[in-house]
C-alpha cells in the first residue's frame, strides 16, 4: 500500500496508512524482543543526508536499517558536493542511481519536497524547519502503547509553534485526538498548518485549540508535550526566547490542570529547567525514553513499508 511512496508530512498519510505503520512497528518491536530476525530490507541501502545535528534520528535510522538487513550511509551536508553548490535536483537523481531510499534532515522544507520530486526512490523527512513527521508518528505510537487507544484523548503542547508542534497538529487531527497548543505571541504555529489540520479535524471529530494560555491548553490533557525553546538554527535567539517562553514551562503546577494520570513527552534533546522541570521529565509521568526508543521501531516500519 505504501511501497515507493515518500514520507514528507503526516498530512499526506491516510488513517489506514498510519495504522499500518503502527501495526508493523508493533510487530517489529516484539520480534526484536524475542530476537526474531526480520531482514525485510536485505541488500537495500538508505542514504541519510544531515544538514543539522542529530542523535536519535541518525542512530535509529542507521541501526534500524542494519536490523532490517540493509545498510545506511551517513552523509553530512558539508561533505557532500551539495555543500559546495551542487543542486538538490542533481543530487536526487544521482543518489537514486545508487540507493533504495533517502532520509534527509535539513532547514528548508521546500528543499525536501524538491529532493522527493527529482528522486526516483522514496524520500523520508527526518526533520525540517517546518515538520518532524517521523518523530510524531513515534509519539502517537507511544501514546497508543501507554493509553490503549488514541481517539478522544487530548494532547497539550506547551511551547514553540515549530516543526514538532506542526506535525503534532497533523498527527492528532488525523487520528481523532484533541490538541491544544499554547505559545507566546510571535511564536505561534503557522496559520496555514492550523487551517489544514482543522479541515482534517472536522472529519475525524478532533478538537483544535490555539492559545497563549498554557494552563488553558493543559486543562484535562491526557498528554503533556513540550520542545526546546530555541531549535537548531535559532541558537542566537536563545536569550530572547528564554524571556519570551518563561511562562511556558511544563512543571508540577501544570499537573493540577491535566487529567489524573497524564504522560509527559518530549522529542528530546531537552533543556531541564527551561521548557520542563527535572521533576517532570525524570518523574513517573515521563515516557520520554520509551518515546525515543519507539523512533527505532516506527522508522523501521516506515522503511520496510516504503522500501521493500
Ligand atoms: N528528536 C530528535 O529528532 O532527536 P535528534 O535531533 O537527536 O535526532
Ligand atoms: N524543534 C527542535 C526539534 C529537535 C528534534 C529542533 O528543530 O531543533
Amino acid at each position: 500500500m505504501m511501497k515507493g511512496k515518500d514520507l514528507l508530512s503526516i498530512y499526506d498519510l491516510s488513517l489506514e496508512e498510519i495504522n499500518l505503520i503502527f501495526r508493523v512497528a508493533e510487530e517489529l518491536k516484539s520480534d526484536r524482543k524475542i530476537g526474531k530476525p526480520h531482514p525485510y530490507l536485505q541488500g537495500k541501502t538508505l542514504a541519510m543526508i544531515f544538514q543539522k545535528h542529530s542523535t536519535r534520528t541518525r542512530v535509529s535510522f542507521e541501526v534500524g536499517m542494519y536490523q532490517l538487513g540493509g545498510y545506511a550511509l551517513y552523509l553530512s551536508g558539508k561533505d557532500l558536493q551539495l555543500g559546495r553548490g551542487e543542486t538538490i535536483k542533481d543530487t536526487a537523481q544521482v543518489l537514486s542511481r545508487y540507493v533504495d531510499g533517502i532520509m534527509i534532515r535539513t532547514f528548508s522544507h521546500e528543499e525536501v519536497e524538491e529532493l522527493a520530486y527529482y528522486a526516483s526512490v522514496p524520500v523520508i523527512n527526518g526533520l525540517t524547519d517546518l515538520l518532524h513527521p517521523c518523530q510524531v508518528l513515534a509519539d502517537l505510537f507511544t501514546i497508543k502503547e501507554k493509553k490503549g487507544s488514541l481517539k478522544g484523548l487530548k494532547l497539550a503542547f506547551i511551547g514553540d509553534g515549530n516543526n514538532v508542534a506542526h506535525s503534532l497538529l497533523y498527527g492528532c487531527s488525523k487520528v481523532g485526538m484533541d490538541i491544544a497548543v499554547a505559545s507566546p505571541p510571535g511564536y505561534k504555529v503557522k496559520e496555514e498548518i492550523v487551517e489544514r489540520a482543522m479541515a482534517v479535524a472536522k472529519k475525524t471529530g478532533s478538537k483544535i485549540l490555539i492559545t497563549e494560555d498554557p494552563l488553558e491548553a493543559a486543562k484535562d490533557a491526557d498528554v503533556l508535550y513540550t520542545d526546546v525553546w530555541a531549535s537548531m538554527g535559532q541558537e542566537e535567539e536563545q536569550e530572547e526566547r528564554m524571556k519570551m517562553f518563561s511562562n511556558y514551562q511544563v512543571n508540577k503546577e501544570m499537573l493540577k490542570y491535566t487529567k489524573e494520570d497524564p504522560i509527559f513527552l518530549h522529542c528530546l534533546p531537552a533543556h531541564r529547567g527551561e521548557e520542563v522541570t527535572e521533576e517532570i521529565i525524570d518523574g513517573p509521568w515521563s515516557a520520554v525514553f520509551d518515546e525515543a526508543e519507539n523512533r527505532l521501531h516506527v522508522q523501521k516500519a516506515i522503511m520496510a513499508l516504503l522500501m521493500s
